[in-house]
């Protein structure tokens, strides 16, 4: 239903549901991706990652309430991001069984990555939703972001850098670990291109 000033409110609705099964779908990314983990770094990382997962279910499920939502409504588009998710989790679970750790742990990487680029994406909807979706809804989608979105930073960008790093040991290249997005705190892309540009000189 577009509205007069342009919104789209069943899309709005639809990119919560989605966003929120997303976050349903990372909590099994990542409790997968711990069954894969070798480095011990690494893996506190993903354990915390976890823990605010379940928090971004939590609120992502109070929002959709606030939005006069039943959380649980099914979407074909819905079906598909739950699809998705399902994907990556038996990918790192046929890494698992067939791959050596290392490798199996770089799979995992990859899988984290390809989920945070999207829950990053949806974040980033959900605060222009905060500030065009109808008046009513605004407040709820706004406390919602300001909670969340600094997390999903660090999630994109901190995963990116173990990826990229894991691989270059990976491949026999110098590897900078922790990743320098971690080191430096990263949580803005114009930050993460600096902190990659800077490894060269790190180690
Ligand atoms: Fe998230």
């Amino acid at each position: 239903m577009a509205r007069q000033n342009g919104t789209n409110d069943k899309q709005i609705q639809e990119l919560l549901l989605q966003a929120l099964e997303h976050e349903k779908g990372g909590v099994k990314v990542y409790e997968t991706a711990l069954e894969c983990v070798i480095n011990d770094d690494l893996r506190e990382e993903w354990t915390k990652y976890l823990e605010e997962t379940h928090r971004h279910v939590e609120i992502l499920t109070e929002t959709a309430r606030e939005l006069g939502l039943d959380p649980d409504t099914e979407t074909p588009g819905r079906a598909l991001t739950r699809g998705n998710g399902e994907a990556l989790v038996k990918a790192m679970q046929k890494a698992l069984a067939t791959l050596k750790a290392d490798a199996a742990q770089l799979v995992a990487c990859d899988c984290v990555v390809l989920a945070e680029t999207k829950d990053h994406a949806n974040w980033h909807l959900l605060e222009q939703c905060s500030e065009k979706a109808p008046a009513p809804w605004r407040a709820a989608l706004k406390a919602a972001v300001d909670e969340v979105e600094d997390q999903e930073d660090e999630h994109l960008y901190h995963s990116k850098g173990w990826a990229r790093e894991l691989w270059m040991e990976s491949l026999g290249f110098r590897a900078v670990l922790p990743p320098p997005e971690e080191r430096k705190h990263v949580k803005t892309a114009i930050g993460a291109a600096k902190a990659e540009h800077a490894r060269s000189k790190m180690r």
